[in-house]
């Protein structure tokens, strides 16, 4: 087995990003090395204990949580996804405190020392609104500048939006700092609702984690909000794990078909705020162009996320790595 790739997620737990820190934790391919949160899907110091006690979930409180951004850049969040995910953002699933507390550095301090003494080029998977990686461009751009892999959850190329007609929730909640990221140069993926929303997680997958143990069936607890969300909301019958497919291409890049494509954020206060603009005329050859999600294999996704899953009930927690 190759040397892991380090790993950070950055993100706003939220019910699909408790299922993407898990779905790192089962991955040999990852080592998980920080979790930093961000306001989104709830406040920051709720999605910083859902962080805390999803990595507790599976047995690994050892890996460092650092609090991020409480606000967008410029213009607050207009309003938070708690309808979506449960006011506490798990799904109305009280998972038990974490023994482990958030470490002292802000988010994008412990981003920037991991970047600077990381030996390997880091991937960070950005799975809530990009607050705290804009931060980290204009605060510490020599760090910034380390990331080996940036794969981020959020827009749409063709699909419109899902928070409101144009915009997917993670760009609108703040689409200042989105627009810094995605024409920054760094190297980017960008997984929007194009792949994300026909990649459907139904209820027999999520009964086959649920049967391989407590940690399945926790997951599978938290998911039954989604579940009864996308029954009412869009009549479906499964739920779609955003989050999860992101960080499955920051496991194994490659996963989704991508063209380089030229993508602006629209910044303006009408009511196409928070779109990206994904220029798919062309191929482009720009620097500041990102790799754009624009083919997915929903089915093996899918099988890969309920296969993983069920793993982290069969396998022994790593005592090496505490
Ligand atoms: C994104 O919005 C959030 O509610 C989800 O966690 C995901 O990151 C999907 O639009
Ligand atoms: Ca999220």
């Amino acid at each position: 087995m190759p040397t892991p790739i380090p790993l950070v997620i950055d993100t706003d737990p939220g019910i699909d990003d408790a299922l993407a820190i898990l779905l790192a934790l089962a991955s040999p391919e990852v080592d998980l090395r920080l979790v930093t949160t961000v306001h989104g899907n709830v406040e920051v110091a709720q999605t910083t204990e859902n962080a805390l006690r999803v990595l507790h979930l599976a047995g690994r409180s050892d890996v460092p949580v650092a609090a991020g951004a409480r606000e967008s850049l410029v213009h607050p969040q207009p309003e938070r996804a708690g309808h979506v995910h449960g006011a506490a953002g798990l799904g109305g699933v009280e998972l038990p405190p974490s023994p482990a507390v958030p470490i002292l550095r802000p988010a994008v301090v412990a981003l920037a020392e991991l970047l600077m003494s990381a030996p390997q080029p880091v991937t960070i998977a950005a799975v809530g609104p990009l607050t705290n990686i804009a931060l980290l461009l204009r605060v510490f751009p020599d760090a910034a500048a380390r990331i080996g892999r940036l794969v981020v959850m959020g827009g749409s190329a063709w699909r419109g939006g899902n928070v409101t007609a144009a915009a997917e929730f993670n760009i609108w909640a703040d689409a200042e700092a989105a627009q810094a990221v995605l024409t920054s140069s760094l190297p980017t993926v960008l997984v929007g609702l194009d792949v994300t929303l026909p990649t459907v997680l139904d209820e027999a997958g999520i009964a086959r984690f649920a049967a391989a143990g407590p940690i399945g069936a926790t997951a599978a607890a938290i998911l039954q909000q989604y579940l009864d969300h996308a029954r009412t909301a869009y009549g479906t019958t499964g739920v779609v794990v955003h989050d999860a497919l992101a960080v499955t291409e920051a496991i194994l890049p490659g996963t989704l078909g991508t063209v380089r494509r030229d993508v602006v954020v629209d910044t303006g206060l009408g009511f196409g705020r928070g779109q990206t603009l994904v220029d798919r005329r062309t191929v482009s050859t720009a620097p500041t162009a990102v790799d754009v999600a624009e083919q997915v294999d929903s089915a093996a996704a899918v099988e890969f996320l309920v296969s993983r899953l069920a793993s982290l009930d069969a396998a022994p927690p790593d005592a090496a790595r505490r």
